[in-house]
């Protein structure tokens, strides 16, 4: 059973042991989170969000609204959308399914508004296990584009697909 809850500043250790998991730094080489000090921080454009199995954290989910998020990072996007950040902690939780069920859960969350149109994500190009495990979730790859320095594809997964695949 696989719920997410806010991440919370007691979290710091091992979201910083996380970080230096080789599948997560090849997923995301560059990336200093500086948790120490965004743990302390709840800006209403974000949500950074722990996944536990029973009780136990096994990943990170990071929704944030593209257009207000205070760096910039998706550039000029239009208003009303969201965009989702993943990773599962520990190797050996990979492959079981946990992804799956924390995108079905972080995907509810952001439909729950209902003046979001879709979602995006931002795999690097060479992740090619998550482009295939998006494209399961429904979504599309509409562009590449270059993301500090980073070549990415940008996939997304539109309202009526999600509520569509949902309801099949
Ligand atoms: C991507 C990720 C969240 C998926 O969660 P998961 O629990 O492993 O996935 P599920 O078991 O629900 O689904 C299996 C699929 O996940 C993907 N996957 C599995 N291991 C993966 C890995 N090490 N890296 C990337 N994707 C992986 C594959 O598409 C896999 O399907 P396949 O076996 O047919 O290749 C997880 O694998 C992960 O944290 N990977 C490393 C970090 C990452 O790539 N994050 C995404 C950055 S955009």
């Amino acid at each position: 059973m696989i719920n997410l809850r806010p991440a919370i500043p007691d979290d710091l250790e091992l979201l910083r042991y996380w970080d230096e998991q080789p599948h997560v730094i090849a997923s995301d080489p560059d990336d200093d989170w500086q948790w120490e000090k965004e743990l302390y921080r709840t800006p209403d454009w974000r949500e950074q969000l722990l996944a536990e199995l029973d009780g136990r954290p096994i990943g990170v989910i990071q929704i944030i609204d593209p257009a207000r998020e205070e760096s910039h990072y998706w550039g000029e996007v239009p208003a009303n959308l969201r965009a989702i950040d993943i990773w599962i902690g520990e190797a050996s939780d990979l492959g079981k399914g946990y992804g799956t069920q924390m995108m079905q859960l972080a995907l509810a969350r952001c439909f729950a508004e209902p003046d979001v149109t879709a979602v995006l994500i931002d795999p690097l190009v060479s992740n090619t296990r998550a482009h295939r495990f998006y494209e399961r979730l429904g979504f599309q790859r509409i562009e590449s584009r270059q993301f500090g320095g980073d070549d990415c594809f940008v996939y997304r997964l539109k309202r009526e697909d999600w509520y569509s695949l949902e309801n099949s």
